[in-house]
């Protein structure tokens, strides 16, 4: 389009960037922008980014890969962050109803069934990694470039911030494609890559602003309603998973111990939490089509700060020069849970154990332990730690109580569920999964090792189980 050279004469005082430093005049007196097309290409996004949040949220509980597990937390909890922001932006520029929930295109749709329903890490690594995300990507710079810079600046303003922490995303999956699929693994991934990509021609783009250029291709693995998998899995790193043979929380409130002694636990713990996010998915998959969005956006936040408590707890590992793939890190408890229990029970559950972290004998008692242990950095992860809990205690009352009678009842029903499960504690021994070999001497002598001092012995002594009790040192029956 030719500007008036009117346009390139405007001076604003004393040269001061114009029009709010947005963009240049020569930018703004373009007219080729409409409310309708804005819509039209935050919708795409929006459909292709929720069912993105719906697929990194169902296979965190079934892929091995530790590493993938928490990226596909924080990945999704990015996802869940832009599509509040677009339905937001939208809703500013629509009434209702705003027509969220259509499939835009059955191409799109046909290209998110089959990445949720990928076989394998590779493929559903390369579908997210190397066609979905660098479509979002491509789509997002050219809603920021279309889009009219001062009528539409709050669209603008949200495909900046999209592309931004996408390309973040964006460099973990280049990486991680690099490390994750080999040459053989991609002459058998490449025949679906491409279906991927068809699916995207087939929709005109993403963002729907090209030529319809080929037919929808058929489903390969979604003809088939794709299965949540409620059964964690790990990667070899994880030995000895049934193991509960060492109880961290009785050696954590032991008034024997020291407060250096206790950090181990209190790592331990933060690591085990990627139960947490094993178990949280499982509520958030089954739970999809009947808790508004808000619910999810809220749970995913929490399902990801569960995922950070548990890398907490890595670093801490890490920090301390301590090997935590010597011992079992526990995942009996997200997979009793997910395989006795219906969503709402989890949540019961979950509730539940969060809001027993609040007393004085929960977090704060942590984070003083970590306070007065002589290690900073378990003190600033407790800190922090009890900062998210405090958040995760207000989400379950915004999302949890208000469906039973009181709090009081809300919580006795999350007691009840939590006692329904059982833990099969001897079963484990029995059938051989594990031996409940007591952990905890070794890792103690380990660490007394690195600190050069000679180990309490009444802490080396310690061998509490779980056989009779629970994470909160109720009785089991
Ligand atoms: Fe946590
Ligand atoms: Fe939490």
């Amino acid at each position: 389009m030719t500007v008036d050279p009117s346009v390139a004469r405007y001076a604003t005082l004393r040269n001061l960037p114009p029009l709010a430093g947005l963009c240049s005049m020569e930018a703004a007196v373009h007219n080729n922008w409409s409310v309708e097309q804005s819509v039209e290409r935050l919708k795409r996004l929006h459909y292709v980014l929720k069912r993105l949040h719906e697929t990194f949220t169902a296979r965190i509980t079934s892929e091995p890969i530790y590493e993938l597990k928490t990226a596909f937390s924080y990945h999704g909890y990015l996802c869940a962050e832009h599509v509040t922001a677009i339905r937001k932006r939208v809703g500013e520029m629509r009434e209702p109803p705003l027509g969220l929930e259509k499939v835009p295109h059955p191409a799109l749709e046909r290209m998110m069934d089959e990445v949720l329903a990928a076989r394998t890490t590779e493929e559903l690594v390369a579908g997210i990694y190397s066609v979905i995300i660098p479509a979002v990507i491509e789509a997002t710079r050219k809603l920021r470039h279309d889009a009219h810079p001062l009528a539409d600046a709050p669209s603008v303003r949200l495909a900046k911030l999209l592309e931004f922490e996408f390309q973040e995303i964006d460099g973990f999956g280049q990486q991680a494609i690099g490390c994750l699929i080999s040459a053989e693994a991609e002459s058998r991934i490449s025949d679906w890559r491409r279906m991927l990509e068809s699916c995207l021609l087939a929709a005109g783009g993403l963002d729907g602003t090209g030529e319809a250029t080929e037919p929808i291709p058929a489903p390969r693995y979604s003809q088939q309603p794709y299965q949540y998998q409620k059964e964690p899995q790990r990667d070899a790193r994880f030995c000895d998973g049934f193991n509960a043979g060492v109880n961290p929380e009785a050696f954590l409130y032991d008034q024997r111990f020291q407060a250096r002694d206790k950090t181990l636990m209190m790592y331990y713990k933060r690591l085990r939490e990627i139960d947490v996010p094993e178990m949280m998915a499982s509520i958030l998959h089954e739970l999809r089509d009947v808790e508004p969005w808000e619910f999810h956006m809220e749970m995913s936040r929490q399902l990801w700060d569960e995922a950070r408590h548990a890398m907490m707890g890595e670093v801490g590992f890490v920090a301390q020069g301590l090997d935590w793939s010597k011992i079992p890190i526990n995942f009996t408890w997200s997979r009793n849970l997910n395989l006795q229990l219906d969503a709402r029970e989890r949540h019961g559950v979950l509730f539940f154990i969060e809001q027993g972290l609040m007393p004085r004998t929960g977090k704060r008692y942590e984070w003083e332990v970590g306070m007065e242990s002589g290690d900073p950095l378990s003190g600033m992860f407790q800190d922090f730690d009890w900062a998210d809990e405090v958040l995760h205690s207000q989400i379950g009352r915004r999302w949890y109580v208000p469906r039973y009678g009181s709090l009081n009842e809300a919580l006795a029903y999350g007691d009840r569920c939590w006692t329904k499960v059982v833990s099969h504690w001897r079963e484990y021994l029995q059938q051989g999964l594990t031996q409940h070999r007591n952990w905890w001497p070794e890792l103690y002598l380990a660490a007394c090792q690195r600190w050069q001092v000679t180990p309490d012995p009444a802490a080396l002594a310690f061998q509490q189980t779980y056989e009779d009790s629970r994470a909160d040192l109720q009785k089991l029956s």
